[in-house]
């Protein structure tokens, strides 16, 4: 008898249990951080959903003007971010997750604010499918480290420490020239050959005058347990 073919989940759908899975983890009374992308945005839907239908009672933050738009048409109660020093427990997704939990994050644009967020946060939660999955960081996507504009070329000499690959000012899609993020700056994504030590490159990116922050999460990770793999 031929066996029956069951299709792949898709990656959107494997992105959606994640973030409601994460979205489950919130209680009442929460500060919650609203992190940035198509998984996070479950994550906050499913939290509007919750509010509407639950009568879950939580204040939010966001990291990003897109995450700003959602959470408001999904009705949920937005506090600004400096208006608040800690938050319970925050959400967000990511574009490479190494064994020990280490990240890439800011394909998005906005991980300056979702560190911060991070940092902040009681409990920090990582949603996300399997393909973000990788044996060391750097596999598969550059680091996005958000400059002053003024500091493009000396960043460029000032990272050459570190033996980049290649540097690339990332480009705004529907307008001309360099992308402005939400706290408008440039983001230079910096592709390296492998980067062994996460948590050196970290810090060694943050020490260039000019740098806001990168894309490196190695300070801050979430425990195994709450890295919601999908
Ligand atoms: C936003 O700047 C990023 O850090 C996102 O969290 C990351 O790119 C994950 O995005 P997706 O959930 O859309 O894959």
């Amino acid at each position: 008898m031929e066996k029956e073919k069951i299709a792949p989940l898709s990656q959107d759908i494997l992105k959606k249990k994640a973030g409601l899975k994460a979205a489950a983890l919130v209680r009442d009374g929460d500060l919650v951080g609203l992190g940035t992308g198509s998984t996070s945005s479950w994550a906050t839907q499913e939290l509007g959903r919750r509010v509407r239908e639950e009568g879950l009672s939580i204040r939010c933050a966001s990291s990003s003007s897109q995450t700003d738009l959602l959470a408001e048409k999904e009705g949920l109660i937005l506090s600004s971010l400096g208006s608040l020093s800690y938050l319970d427990i925050s959400i967000d997704g990511a574009d490479e997750i190494d064994p020990n939990m280490n990240l890439i994050k800011g394909r998005g644009g906005a991980h300056s604010l979702e560190k911060l967020m991070h940092f902040m946060s009681n409990r920090f939660v990582i949603a996300a499918d399997s393909s973000k999955k990788v044996d060391f960081l750097g596999q598969k996507n550059p680091v996005p480290i958000e400059i002053l504009p003024d500091a493009r070329s000396y960043a460029e000499k000032k990272l050459s420490s570190l033996e980049p690959k290649n540097i690339k000012l990332r480009i705004g899609e529907g307008k001309c020239g360099p992308l402005l993020t939400d706290n408008a700056n440039w983001i230079l994504d910096v592709t390296f050959d492998s980067i062994d030590d996460p948590e050196r490159y970290e810090i060694e990116i943050q020490k260039i005058t000019g740098v806001i922050e990168n894309g490196i999460f190695a300070k801050i990770r979430p425990t195994p347990g709450d890295c919601i793999i999908f």
